[in-house]
């Protein structure tokens, strides 16, 4: 007999692993137009752009396959035609992948629903769902091993922001239970705890089936408070790991110089962590230099004198001579003139910009724009 039985709300305490064993299926939601990220979103959805080398979606599969998940689901909508050509059958990846396409968007939980069918999991058996754009440290077993321990009908990861007005608000009781869910709170009497929630679920399937088929339906808006009306059992798991949500250009290039630099963890980053990752046939300089996680993708050339600092340059783009380019990002085939300064801007694909100029502060180059080179300036007493 043994003196001390293990807590149910402990799992890694429980001696015989019952709650350790994997969720075997997940759920990918890879719909959403990326409409903050444009013009990154414009010929790309969101999870296809390059992250530290390869589609950021690469990072989610590699991770949740390490964690013992064998068969994904994707949900997919927006340009949902780029995602097969890549992934194939996900077998590269050690995965079987399956891809459901909304004719219309049927938001998150309505994605959800359509691709239920697809699952063959028991109904009383966990799924995992995870939001296309988040990358993070989470523990996924751990997570897995919650909804399994508390017999919860959904588990939710959530995560401490400093601002969460942005976010799903998630207030819990002390065992982890919650108590409410506040979709982007819009007044400060709303903004009544810093946890959110941070895009990945563990559902008993049979939740799942339940959704209503057929018509768009928000998970954060109408099915999780729908289920806490109903007294459904929703358990939180929080924790202080990484967690990036990839919705805006900045927090893109952030997440993708951490998985550089090993800070954001990852299976798939192809090569060596450190201060840049330079893809095979990409063209670099002798004395350019690149630091803080910058990412150089194939066929990439950058010029002599160049820094580039926590930057994500993508495949056949060109950064000229004596640039500085600082936390930005250069779409595919751009061409970046020499001398000119990028800090915390954006170039669409295909984009010209001319010598000189300067980019600023969040500043975006539409795809394929062209912009003149920056008159010369002259000094005052010129
Ligand atoms: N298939 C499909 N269909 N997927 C969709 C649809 C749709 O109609 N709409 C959105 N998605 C996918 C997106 O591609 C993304 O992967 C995920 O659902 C979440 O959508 P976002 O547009 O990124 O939502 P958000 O960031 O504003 O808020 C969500 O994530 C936060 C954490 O990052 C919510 O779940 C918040 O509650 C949460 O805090
Ligand atoms: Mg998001």
């Amino acid at each position: 007999m043994r003196a001390h039985p293990a807590s149910a709300a402990d799992p890694s305490q429980e001696p015989s692993g019952r709650y350790r064993r994997p969720a075997t299926e997940a759920i990918l939601l890879v719909g959403g137009k990326g409409t903050r990220l444009r013009p990154l979103t414009v010929h790309t959805p969101k999870p296809m752009i390059p992250a530290a080398g390869v589609p950021f979606l690469t990072h989610q599969l590699a991770r949740a396959r390490a964690a013992g998940v064998e068969h994904v689901v994707m949900a997919t909508s927006y340009l949902a035609e780029v995602f097969e050509p890549h992934f194939g059958d996900g077998s590269a990846l050690g995965l079987h992948l399956e891809y459901v396409t909304e004719t219309e968007p049927l938001g998150t939980g309505g994605a959800l629903r359509n691709v239920a069918h697809r699952l063959r999991s028991a109904p009383d058996e966990p799924v995992l769902v995870f939001n296309g754009d988040i990358l993070t440290g989470l523990d996924i077993p751990a997570l897995v091993a919650t909804h399994r321990s508390s017999g919860a009908d959904v588990s939710l990861h959530l995560t401490r922001v400093e601002d969460p007005r942005a976010f799903g608000l998630v207030p819990t009781d002390p065992d982890g239970r919650v108590t409410a869910f506040l979709e982007k709170p819009q007044t400060p009497e709303q903004i009544v705890t810093d946890q959110v929630n941070a895009g990945a679920y563990v559902f008993t399937r049979s939740v799942l089936d339940a959704i209503p088929a057929g018509r768009p339906v928000s998970v954060e808006r109408e099915t999780f408070p729908g289920l806490l009306a109903e007294g459904a059992h929703l358990q939180g798991m929080v924790d202080s790991t990484y967690w990036l949500d990839l919705g805006t250009p900045q927090a893109f290039v952030r997440g993708s110089a951490d998985l550089v630099l090993g800070t954001a963890p990852s299976p798939a980053v192809p090569g060596r962590r450190g201060e840049r990752l330079v893809l095979a046939g990409a063209r670099v300089a002798e004395d350019a230099k690149l630091s803080g996680g910058t990412c150089v993708g194939a066929g990439a050339v950058i010029g002599p004198g160049a820094r580039i600092e926590g930057s994500t340059i993508l495949a056949g783009a060109v950064v000229e001579a004596d640039a500085v380019v600082r936390d930005s990002l250069v779409g595919q085939g751009a061409h970046v003139g020499p001398r000119c300064v990028l800090q915390g801007a954006v170039i669409g694909d295909g984009a010209v910009v001319g010598a000189d100029n300067e980019f600023l502060h969040g500043a975006r180059v539409w795809c394929e724009a062209r912009i003149p080179a920056a008159a010369v300036r002259f000094s005052p007493d010129e």
